[in-house]
């Protein structure tokens, strides 16, 4: 018989490629990449598909705002999107770039082309306001204060003449599409979400826009002074990427997707604008969207100015790809907002991957290492043990099926618990005469959540399964069962640990930078002022030894370094709620670090994430390796920083 290969199309956004990949991308490329794997796991030809959207106002203005030229700038650009993906393991079978001449233009001018033809394109003269970080005309009741609530950014008024596309015409049949789920939404909620949308009325959209602004475009057909609407251009790059124009077989077996994948925030153009875009075209339309939740850095959005951005990079470069693309698909749910905290990131690094996982692999070979020469022994079926490994593995299958990958990924880890548990309790290392069997059935364990695994750490699960010689052809659906190793087979214990991470000691501490507002003697003290100092949100009390180095006047109004979590200590019968930070020299000078950043912002130094502790005593902060060094705070030999600003002693000194 002729085993049928199913096909499966998946597609992530095609980023703008105005600025570097960070971890909203990484995200959603992650999730696809996993959908994928395991997709092709289970036997399907998978065609997976990501990109850059390098036209529009907003790369055009990256471009101009560095001088560069715009073809250039998103050559420039793109490359590091491919750059990280490669270094994460991306396994798409094709990256497409929409300035791509040959393979893009093509394809978007087609479809231009035939919803003209079907009498859904027009022309009319508009006013309005765009946001160029949306690249798209948004309406007054869309706007909080005046501002985009995505961008932050007031939009600017455009007046002209464009092309229209009768966005208006379809909106009703797409509705009742995405209702009886024939284009099928999730979550629910985002379902719900864009069939109200629908409800209140949709207005035709601008599908255009004038040369003489946005000169960066695929020229629309038969009329030179236009250029294509970016999204307009961008949304057919799911056909372009799979060779509408060009390799027709190719795009029969694919076409239509199977998976979009994107984020909440451009449901719109997929779920509505872009149905309506393929029914006007007479093309098939895509079966499901994944509309996924955005990530938050400790609870808020991520902005330069709150300097809560998380680096992928430095996550990549500290722990490695796999450890970055396991927290995010572990702990970040593909359904609602998830959370990234560098603190979570460790706990979980440290208690999943360290002990959870690392622990079990090294354990395993090293028991076959010691007990059987390295060679897998004869041990039948654990019938108990299998029957709750098969549980959990079909309830794996079904999170996946359902896109719930941080639940599947749940389950792979109740497998390793079980397995570790199993060995607890067996103890194969006192017991001779269960040995042979209780290490097989842990070995066949592990090689079974190996195969699982590989959707979500492909580099890790290689490395467990080539401790067992088995390579990548290993892994498919019809392994994931016990017997598939051999007896007397060869072992070697593969590299995988995870070391356990602990945290540099600057993290705990919580230096904000305060302006001081009043300062008083302190009764009987020869030595100490009372200083109020204003930290932003809060005032707060300081006694401090400075007397003998600066006057009453010199000190008012000084922008100051505060340790804010130092025990609080009552001196002279006032309570001092933290530190200033003054560099002594060995002379016994003394000079303040000043700072000329925003009140209340907080001083760190790079790489290291502030974690701070509730309370920290004296001792422990003078146990710290900080220093002034001809003027400049620093420590160990970082730099201290607010605001990207250096922190500097008032005299340039050098000290303790
Ligand atoms: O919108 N959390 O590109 P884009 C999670 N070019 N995911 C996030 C995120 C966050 N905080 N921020 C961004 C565009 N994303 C268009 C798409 S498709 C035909 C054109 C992810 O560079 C999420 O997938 O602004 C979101 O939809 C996408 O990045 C937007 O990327």
């Amino acid at each position: 018989m002729v085993k049928f290969t199913r096909k499966f199309y998946i597609t992530t956004p095609i980023y703008y490629v105005n600025g570097k990949p960070h971890i909203g991308h990484v995200f959603t490329t992650v999730v696809a990449d996993c959908i994928a794997r395991w997709k092709r796991i289970l036997g399907f030809n998978v065609f997976f598909l990501t990109g850059t959207d390098e036209h529009g106002i907003k790369n055009q203005k990256a471009a101009e705002n560095i001088g560069m030229k715009v073809e250039e700038f998103v050559d420039k650009m793109s490359e590091e999107f491919k750059k990280l993906w490669k270094v994460l393991n991306i396994s798409h079978n094709f990256f497409i770039r929409t300035s791509d001449k040959k393979i893009h233009y093509p394809t978007a001018q087609e479809i231009w082309k035939r919803i003209k033809e079907n009498g859904d394109i027009y022309k009319k003269k508009y006013r309005g306001y765009y946001c160029s970080g949306c690249e798209a005309f948004v309406t007054e009741k869309d706007l909080i204060d005046g501002k985009c609530p995505f961008h932050g950014k007031e939009p600017e008024v455009v007046e002209e003449e464009n092309y229209f596309f009768k966005l208006s015409k379809y909106a009703e049949k797409v509705g009742e599409l995405i209702e009886k789920d024939e284009i099928k939404i999730i979550p629910e909620a985002r379902k719900h979400e864009i069939l109200s949308f629908i409800k209140q009325g949709v207005e035709d959209v601008s599908f255009s826009r004038s040369k003489s602004r946005v000169y960066w475009g695929i020229p629309v057909p038969e009329d030179d002074s236009q250029v294509m609407y970016v999204w307009c251009d961008a949304l057919t790059n799911y056909l372009s990427g799979i060779g509408f124009t060009y390799d027709k077989e190719k795009f029969e077996k694919f076409w239509p997707a199977d998976l979009h994948i994107i984020g909440k925030e451009i449901l719109r153009f997929h779920a509505l604008i872009w149905p309506a875009m393929l029914i006007s075209a007479g093309l098939p339309l895509p079966k499901k969207i994944l509309a996924h939740g955005f990530i938050t850095s400790g609870g808020k959005k991520m902005s330069k100015t709150l300097g809560n951005v998380i680096e992928p990079v430095e996550y990549i470069k500290e722990f490695g790809a796999d450890a970055l693309r396991y927290y995010l698909l572990r702990e970040i749910s593909t359904q609602e907002d998830g959370d990234f905290t560098r603190e979570n990131f460790i706990r979980r690094y440290n208690a999943d991957l360290a002990d959870n996982l690392g622990n079990l692999v090294r354990r395993v070979f090293v028991l076959i290492q010691k007990y059987f020469d390295g060679k897998i022994p004869k041990g039948e079926k654990d019938v108990e043990l299998w029957k709750k490994i098969e549980e959990r593995v079909e309830v794996f299958e079904k999170e996946m099926e359902e896109l719930k990958l941080n639940m599947a990924c749940a389950e792979l880890w109740k497998i390793f618990d079980l397995t570790n548990e199993y060995l607890n309790k067996n103890e194969p290392w006192k017991r001779s005469e269960i040995r042979a069997k209780v290490i097989r059935n842990v070995a066949e364990g592990l090689r079974v959540s190996a195969i699982l695994l590989y959707p979500f750490m492909p580099t890790t699960a290689e490395k467990i399964l080539s401790g067992f010689y088995l390579g990548k052809e290993h892994i498919k659906i019809e392994n994931i069962e016990f017997g598939k190793l051999k007896e007397g087979e060869e072992v070697r214990i593969p590299k995988v640990f995870f070391e356990k991470v602990e945290e540099d000691e600057f993290s705990k501490l919580d230096l904000k930078i305060g302006k001081i507002v009043k300062v008083e003697d302190v009764e009987n003290a020869e030595k100490l002022y009372k200083i109020s100092v204003d930290l932003g949100k809060e005032k707060r009390t300081l006694v401090a030894g400075i007397k003998n180095f600066y006057s009453k006047e010199e000190l008012l109004g000084k922008k100051i370094v505060v340790l804010c979590n130092l025990k609080p200590k009552k001196i002279f019968g006032i309570l001092s709620q933290g530190m200033l930070l003054a560099c002594e020299t060995k002379s016994g000078e003394v000079s303040l670090l000043t700072c000329d950043a925003e009140i209340g912002r907080d001083v760190y130094v790079e790489g290291i994430e502030k974690n701070p502790s509730k309370e920290i005593s004296l001792d422990e902060f003078l146990s710290l390796e900080l220093k002034v060094k001809d003027g400049i705070a620093y420590y160990k030999d970082k730099m201290l920083l607010a605001d990207g600003q250096k922190i500097v002693a008032d005299k340039p000194v050098s000290g303790k």
